[in-house]
This record gives C-alpha cells, sequence and structure tokens, in this order.
C-alpha cells in the first residue's frame, strides 16, 4: 500500500463502507503476515485501538499488544483497555504497570519540555524491553493515520509513535489505517465493535495528565487532577456535553490558597477548568458551560476531591493561551 490516498477512494461514512473495508484490509493483512508475529504499542486511543480491533480480526494471538501504564492516563483508562481487549476482544495482551518507574523519574522535573522528553524516551524503553521478551516479532503494527502522513511528508512532524527503537529491533511496518482520515477511523472503530466511549473519545495529549499536573508532578496533585478531570467529564457526560465540546479537562498548579472547611482554615490547591471549541487545535473558543452546570461542577470537586479548595474556569482563547497550560 503507497502512502498515498488515491482520488477514487470513497470516503467512509457508513457502517456498510466500513465492513468492505474491514473485509479488504483483513485479506490483505493476512496475506502479508501469514504465520508471523506483530507488536503493537496500544495506547488505548482512537488510532491504536482501530489498528488493534483490525489486527485481532485479521491475525488472532498473533497480533502482542503492549499496553504501558504511565501513571498519567485518565481514571479508568488502562482498566478500560484489559477489559475491552483482553477479556472481550480475546487479545495477547501484555499490560505494563510502569506508573512507579515513570514518576520516579519525573520526580522534581519542572520544565514542561524535560518532562515531555522523559515521558517520550522512557516510553520507548519500556517498549523495547518488552519487545525483547517476545521471540519471532517480524512486524511493527502502528497506528498511523492520513494526517500524520500528511504531517511527516511536509516535516512538520515524525509520524512514528515508536520510532526511536534501537537498529537491531526496526521490524516491517503494518499500517492498516494509514490511508484514513479520523471521521472514518472512528466509523471503522463502530463497525469493528469498539465501545463509542473509546472511538469518539477527545484528543489526548501523548505526555497525558503529566502537563496538567503543573511544575514538577507529584503524587498528591496527579491524583487531583484525575480525580477532577473524572468529575468534570462525567457531568459534561450527564449534561450531554460529551461529543459536542471539542476538548475538557482540568489542570492543577504548583500554588495553594487560603480557604474554609467545617470552620477551619485550609491551605489546598486549586483546580483549573478548560473547555474549548476548535477544528484544527490551531486556534480555539472556549465553551459557554452553563452555570447551573458549572456550579455543579464546582460543588463536586471541592467536596470530592481531597487536597482542593477551589475551582477557576478559564476564560482565555488560543491565542494567546495554548489549550494545554504546559
Ligand atoms: P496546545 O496546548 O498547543 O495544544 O494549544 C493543541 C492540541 O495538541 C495537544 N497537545 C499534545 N498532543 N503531545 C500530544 O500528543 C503533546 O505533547 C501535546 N501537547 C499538546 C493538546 O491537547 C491540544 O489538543
Amino acid at each position: 500500500m503507497s502512502n498515498l490516498r488515491p482520488e477514487s477512494m470513497q470516503r467512509i461514512t457508513t457502517k456498510a463502507l466500513a465492513d468492505a473495508f474491514i473485509a479488504e484490509q483483513i485479506e490483505v493483512l493476512r496475506n502479508k503476515i501469514g504465520d508471523k508475529k506483530v507488536l503493537l504499542a496500544l495506547s488505548g486511543g482512537v488510532d491504536s485501538s482501530v489498528c488493534a480491533a483490525l489486527l485481532i480480526k485479521a491475525v488472532g494471538s498473533k497480533l502482542v499488544c503492549v499496553h504501558v501504564n504511565h501513571g498519567l492516563l485518565r481514571k479508568g483508562e488502562p482498566e478500560q483497555v484489559i477489559e475491552v481487549f483482553r477479556n472481550q476482544m480475546k487479545a495477547n495482551l501484555v499490560y505494563v504497570d510502569a506508573v512507579d518507574r515513570f514518576l520516579d523519574k519525573l520526580a522534581g522535573v519542572s520544565d514542561p519540555e524535560t518532562k515531555r522528553k522523559i515521558i517520550g524516551a522512557e516510553f520507548i524503553r519500556v517498549f523495547e524491553e518488552e519487545a525483547r521478551k517476545l521471540d519471532g516479532i517480524s512486524f511493527l503494527g502502528q497506528g498511523t493515520i492520513y494526517p500524520d502522513i500528511l504531517e511527516s511528508e511536509k516535516g512538520v512532524k515524525a509520524h512514528h509513535n515508536v520510532g526511536g527503537l534501537p537498529e537491531d529491533l526496526k521490524f516491517e511496518l503494518v499500517e492498516p489505517v494509514k490511508l484514513l482520515y479520523k471521521d472514518e477511523v472512528r466509523v471503522v472503530g463502530e463497525a469493528l465493535g469498539l465501545p463509542k466511549n473509546m472511538v469518539y473519545r477527545q484528543p489526548f495529549p501523548g505526555p497525558g495528565l503529566g502537563v496538567r499536573c503543573l511544575g514538577a508532578i507529584t503524587r498528591d496533585r496527579l491524583e487531583m487532577v484525575r480525580e477532577s478531570d473524572a468529575i468534570l467529564r462525567e457531568e459534561f457526560a450527564n449534561a450531554g456535553l460529551e461529543g459536542k465540546v471539542w476538548q475538557y479537562f482540568t489542570i492543577v498548579p504548583e500554588l495553594r490558597s487560603t480557604g474554609i472547611e467545617n470552620g477551619n482554615r485550609t491551605y489546598a490547591y486549586p483546580v483549573i477548568i478548560r473547555a474549548v471549541n476548535t477544528r484544527d487545535a490551531m486556534t480555539a473558543t472556549i465553551e459557554e458551560i452553563p452555570y447551573s452546570l458549572l456550579n455543579k461542577i464546582v460543588m463536586r470537586i471541592t467536596g470530592e476531591v481531597k487536597g482542593v479548595n477551589r475551582v477557576v474556569y478559564d476564560l482565555t482563547p488560543k491565542p494567546c493561551g495554548t489549550i494545554e497550560w504546559e
């Protein structure tokens, strides 16, 4: 398969078109892979999940999925990956609990770009270690999609998610969704039976909650980010905003402020809410959250998240603020 999407290729917008694409890819994948093995880093994001589901349909247990839990995932995500892929799809899934390893490496590091580099490099190292434990791997599966190809051709970014593996681990690539746009990947994912909340989930940065726990990451503030994010997502879903607002999440800065709880003075952390709409993430506008919903979210976060005594809503569009705070 070349890296150029043919002019004649129809946009996959329906279940029938998705089913036809899936049937065609299963043939292609079976012919290419034969009885060899494929390795895939499965983050639980849309692209890697759809790629994994397609490969499982085509070659079953000849696909080995590695899910690295770096401790910076959202609440419930590692559990969902295990439930969907290991329990329901019977995938050959290696789950790596690397939480302590990542958080130890990140301890005391406050510069955002250094945090990103540490997370990226450590991810490659963990993945490499898992790859070395396995015998007879010939291929590396990747959830590359068409925008990744276009951007890497323009030199904007390198699309190889696990690029950076050492020379002796350079496998042949298998990229079954590389000619698809994001909306088509979602339609294919639904046709493959993946849960809707996995297929339609909002964008989530590679370094995860690590860039939302501002400055040097501490375990207590990281839990504040994770718990407040879960409450925000739950309340947005209850209010029918899931899938309507492009990206929404919480941030916990390194500063504290004074508050009161049961008549006593507290000195605790604030949670910052961000909820934005955009087409391409280059510019973004602020979602007008109804006051009643905001109030409910404030009451729940201050009442349920330990160590938090204040909630603020960031009203800054992009520009001049970026979407993430780091
Ligand atoms: P900014 O903050 O630059 O974000 O306005 C634009 C979009 O990119 C996402 N983002 C990242 N995604 N790795 C990623 O995979 C990163 O390091 C990263 N930083 C920001 C951000 O969530 C938003 O959707």
